[in-house]
């Protein structure tokens, strides 16, 4: 994209994240990964009148093994961290999700957003105030809920005992103190308790394997007891997943992290083939999807910091709260999260 349409969509998201004259708004960046998002965000906060700079890590240092979450070049910068937490927000392009340093950063009060999807999926999915709107009569639901149910025509049932863990809220934009939001995003989720899932989920032909960016074609069943995955078959696709799983040697890689549904009506389902280097976020939030992870919940505030992390988006899916159906096979049933 070029520069000034970047801007103007950097612009659109800095004034939906609530930017003001004089906030003092740091671009994170590292090596030579989205410079020009950066620049566009240094303009765009330069026009509202906020305080900007730019903070640039140098590139990671090649690793061998799976990508893991939670690993950032901050973590060998406690001087940049403390400079981070002195922002009032923090526009992150490096991915910084489940870091003790962006956990640092939120609690000290600043406001966190991550862009790191290419630039024409962010200017396709802009926040809006109708999508936030109805992420938050999603939230509102689901922070009530003591009990949800997810069923399929694939054969998955299963149940999560809530009520232990908060309520999480995704619109793409963040106006609040400490808040963490991502840059395409609609969506709501929670966790259950920690030995809190019991059942089965059959992954379908078509849902999607994050971060393998992949569709399966091969039925993959998990068996759940007690909030931990006992055993998972099918073909090829399962063992793709039992092989990337076992990488990690970690046990807490079996937890089960968060649970929710997608409320984007722009979002595609197909949007990995346009998109595929870019981190799933299009299937994370198309309308009626419903996603289980597994891995850490420590995002949460639960114990488990595993490395190992799946986000699994499935279509066709009924999802239950408390015995009232919010999804039914596929299709979001209550008003208010259904697209005007
Ligand atoms: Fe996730």
């Amino acid at each position: 994209m070029e520069l000034n349409s970047l801007i103007d969509i950097c612009l659109h998201q800095l004034t939906m994240s609530g930017v003001r004259e004089e906030e003092k708004v740091v671009v994170l960046s590292q090596g030579r990964e989205r410079l020009d998002l950066a620049d566009a965000f240094m303009a765009a906060g330069q026009k509202l009148g906020a305080r900007m700079y730019h903070m640039r890590l140098p590139e990671p240092l090649p690793t061998s093994g799976a990508w893991q979450v939670g690993v950032t070049g901050l973590a060998s910068n406690p001087e940049a961290v403390e400079a981070l937490k002195k922002a009032d927000m923090v526009v992150d392009l490096i991915f910084l999700l489940f870091s003790d340093e962006q956990m640092a950063i939120q609690a000290a009060g600043a406001r966190i957003l991550t862009a790191v999807e290419p630039a024409p999926l962010l200017a396709r999915l802009l926040p809006t105030k109708e999508l936030r709107d109805r992420v938050e009569v999603g939230a509102e639901i689901l922070s009530k809920a003591k009990m949800m149910r997810i069923t399929s025509p694939h054969g998955t049932d299963v149940v999560y005992r809530l009520g232990v863990y908060p309520t999480m809220s995704e619109y793409g934009c963040t106006d609040e103190p400490g808040r963490w939001d991502h840059w395409p995003a609609a969506f709501v989720f929670t966790g259950a308790a920690d030995d809190g899932v019991d059942g089965r989920i059959v992954v379908a032909p078509g849902d999607v394997l994050l971060p393998f960016n992949s569709y399966v074609r091969e039925p993959i069943t998990y068996t759940i007891e007690k909030g931990l995955i006992v055993d998972i078959r099918g073909g090829l696709d399962a063992e793709l997943v039992k092989s990337y799983m076992e990488s990690f040697n970690d046990p807490k890689g079996y937890g089960m992290s968060h649970v929710g549904w997608g409320l984007d009506h722009r979002a595609q389902w197909h949007g990995l083939t346009q998109f595929p280097g870019g981190m799933g976020m299009e299937l994370r939030s198309f309308h009626g999807n419903v996603m289980f992870s597994t891995g850490p919940n420590n995002e949460l505030g639960g114990p488990n910091d595993t490395a190992c992390h799946l986000d699994i988006p499935m279509r066709n899916c009924s999802l239950f709260l408390d015995d009232e159906v919010i999804v039914e096979d596929g299709k979001l049933m209550i008003r208010e999260m259904q697209a005007r």
